[in-house]
This record gives C-alpha cells, sequence and structure tokens, in this order.
C-alpha cells in the first residue's frame, strides 16, 4: 500500500476557539501538526498579554500538553507527553498598538491579525479605514521588530469581488512598509496569488477547501453550509491558479487550513455561520489531491518547509505517516460536521511519531 510521510506539519491558519469547543477541537490538530497559528477572533478579542497567555495555557490544557517550563519535566515524565509535542503560535488582533505595548508583549506573539470591521465571524472590533497614517507607528514598529502582520483580505463590496477589491490595500500595506512582513491569510482568487510575485514582503496561506471547491460546489445545486465560509469559494480559473502555486511548491504560500469549527446549529440554520471544519481531514485530503496531481513531492514544502523559512521557524519533531487506504470521515466531531461528513477519502493517517 502506497504510504507517505509529513515531517513537521504546520497549520499556518486554524480557529480553535475557546470553552467547550476548545476541547472539542484542539487535539485535532495538536495530534498531527507540529504547529499552528492560532486566531484571536474569540469574543472578546485577544488583545491583551493578560488574555493572550491565558488563552495559550488553556489551548495546551485542551491538548493534553503543559507550558514549557523546567518544573513541568516530571509532569511531562509521569503522562507520557513531551511538551514539544504541539505549540500554538499566538497572534493578537490588530489594533493601532503603541511602541511600548509591542515590547512588552514582543516575546509571546507570533504575529498579529487584522481583520477589516465586520467583515467575518467575531471582526466587529476590526479595522474600518486603511488610513496609512493612522497605523504607521503600530506598522513601523511591527516591521523592526519582525512581527508579521496577517489580514483577512477583504472589502465590504459584491461577495465575489471582495478579495480581489482588497488587492489594493495589499498593495498600499507592501509598498509603504516594504520591511513588514504581510501575509495574506485565505487567499482564493487569481488576483492574489499574482499579488505574490510582486511585492516581496507579501505571502499568502491558501486552505484545504480553496484548492478543491468552487462556489459551484456551495451554492450551484443545493445549498452546503457546511462548504461556507469566507472568503467564499470562486470561481473554476481561481481554483486553478491556487492549486498552481500549492502544488508547484511556490516558496511564498503556506498551508492555513482556517478550520473554522460552529456547532451544527450554527450552520445548519437560517443565517448560516461562515467557516468549515476540516482539521481532522486536511493532511489526508492534501496527499489525495498532491498524489493525484502526481506532486506528492512537494506537499512537505507546502504543509511545512515553506512556513518554517517565511517565518524563521524550528519545530519540534513530528513524522505524520500516511497511508492511500480509505477513510469514512465520521458524520461529526461532537457538535461540528467536518468537511466530506459521511464521505469516503482515498488516504487516511497510519502514524504519528
Ligand atoms: C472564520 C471563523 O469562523 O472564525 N470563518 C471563516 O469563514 N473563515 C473567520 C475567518 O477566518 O475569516
Ligand atoms: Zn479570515
Ligand atoms: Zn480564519
Amino acid at each position: 500500500m502506497k504510504t507517505h510521510s509529513l515531517l513537521m506539519p504546520l497549520d499556518m491558519h486554524v480557529h480553535l476557539r475557546d470553552g467547550e469547543m476548545l476541547q472539542n477541537v484542539a487535539k485535532l490538530t495538536s495530534y498531527t501538526f507540529s504547529g499552528a497559528v492560532v486566531m484571536p477572533n474569540l469574543v472578546p478579542p485577544v488583545k491583551t498579554k493578560e488574555q493572550l497567555l491565558a488563552y495559550k495555557e488553556r489551548i495546551m490544557l485542551a491538548c493534553g500538553l503543559e507550558i514549557k517550563e523546567d518544573e513541568f519535566d516530571e509532569f511531562f515524565d509521569d503522562v507520557g507527553l513531551s511538551g514539544g509535542d504541539f505549540e500554538p503560535f499566538m497572534t493578537l488582533f490588530y489594533d493601532n498598538y503603541s511602541e511600548d505595548f509591542l515590547d512588552e508583549v514582543r516575546e509571546d506573539i507570533f504575529g498579529i491579525k487584522l481583520y477589516p470591521a465586520g467583515i467575518t465571524t467575531n471582526s466587529e472590533g476590526g479595522v474600518s479605514d486603511f488610513d496609512v497614517e493612522a497605523m504607521r507607528e503600530t506598522l513601523e514598529t511591527m516591521a523592526r521588530m519582525d512581527i508579521p502582520l496577517l489580514v483577512h483580505g477583504e472589502t465590504d463590496g459584491f461577495v465575489m469581488d471582495r478579495e480581489a477589491e482588497f488587492m489594493s490595500i495589499y498593495e498600499l500595506l507592501a509598498s509603504n512598509f516594504p520591511d513588514l512582513k504581510i501575509v495574506m491569510e485565505h487567499i482564493t482568487t487569481k488576483a492574489a496569488v499574482e499579488m505574490l510575485d510582486k511585492y516581496p514582503n507579501l505571502y499568502a496561506t491558501i486552505t484545504v477547501q480553496h484548492l478543491l471547491i468552487t462556489l459551484d460546489d456551495v451554492a450551484g445545486g443545493m445549498l452546503q453550509p457546511h462548504l461556507f465560509c469566507k472568503p467564499i469559494a470562486k470561481r473554476p480559473e481561481d481554483r486553478e491558479a491556487l492549486l498552481n502555486v500549492a502544488l508547484n511548491a511556490h516558496p511564498k504560500v503556506m498551508f492555513g487550513s482556517d478550520s473554522a469549527p460552529h456547532p451544527q446549529h450554527a450552520k445548519e440554520s437560517c443565517g448560516c455561520a461562515a467557516g468549515v471544519f476540516t482539521a481532522p481531514i486536511a493532511l489526508q485530503v492534501l496527499c489525495e489531491l498532491f498524489d493525484k496531481h502526481g506532486k506528492l513531492d512537494n506537499l512537505q514544502s507546502f504543509v511545512s518547509d515553506n512556513a518554517q523559512s517565511i517565518y524563521g521557524i524550528c519545530p519540534e519533531f513530528k513524522e505524520v505517516i500516511l497511508e492511500e487506504r480509505p477513510f469514512t470521515v465520521p458524520a461529526k466531531y461532537g457538535e461540528v460536521v467536518p468537511m466530506y461528513a459521511g464521505e469516503t477519502i482515498g488516504w487516511s493517517i497510519e502514524d504519528v511519531l
């Protein structure tokens, strides 16, 4: 049976939520990934050092880990876990933070996530006016301290054009702050792919679903709430452009699942919440997809190596062995319906070392 091994997979954009949902989903990510960039769009959003450290601790506990400190060594031995099994890379919700504040949090954060106000789940407190001068102190300080800016890039225009319309804002940011590392999160369009080669400081994450589906799969037949997310899946030519850079291991492109769990009642309702839940199936589906295109050898770059170079990180060792063996996706994980629920996919997780 065909197998494929991935070293230190990284999910560069994930929603782990909080409370009961965190307990339900955290281990699904920490099981197969060495690290994941954790989004700060909680209610209220993560905006202070105290909130961030407390959230990190809740994540570690939910993953069955503990904050890595010498005094916990015995704890790790007792429960047979290593503190290096999984690292949550913590982010703050963007605000025009002062230099003093950034100085204080620098060691604890991986990046700062910018949301345009009201454009996606729990983003009400985001940026409503992209005024470069108002943002200058914060963004220049971030550049100097090498804090990446992660961006949900959509305007409030017509839903199919929102990402393409946001390109001028990416250009504004990239050209005004050439030393700032800017990550275009969960890109869905050819327009965004084309931006990658235009500015040296622009990078991107791509989800599983945007490599596989178009708007037709969401709304072309019976409406599929579990495939509805922001930004919405676009046209076939957009999917082709995304596939092209992912399959060919474009060095500025990283895997970010944007796995965004919502309880079943919030998805299958009048007023469907945006978000596709892919954490438990992402690597298997990516293996199947890359294999189908004869590009399995490039998957390692997409799911780990590119992110390691872009962010300058060196994750703890983890090896995930996948096998070309059918896996029937569970109907639900707790209260959450995953992508491909009840369907059979071609690859399975065989072992995690
Ligand atoms: C995300 C969520 O549910 O938090 N939803 C989504 O559709 N992608 C928010 C986000 O990443 O924009
Ligand atoms: Zn987003
Ligand atoms: Zn997201």
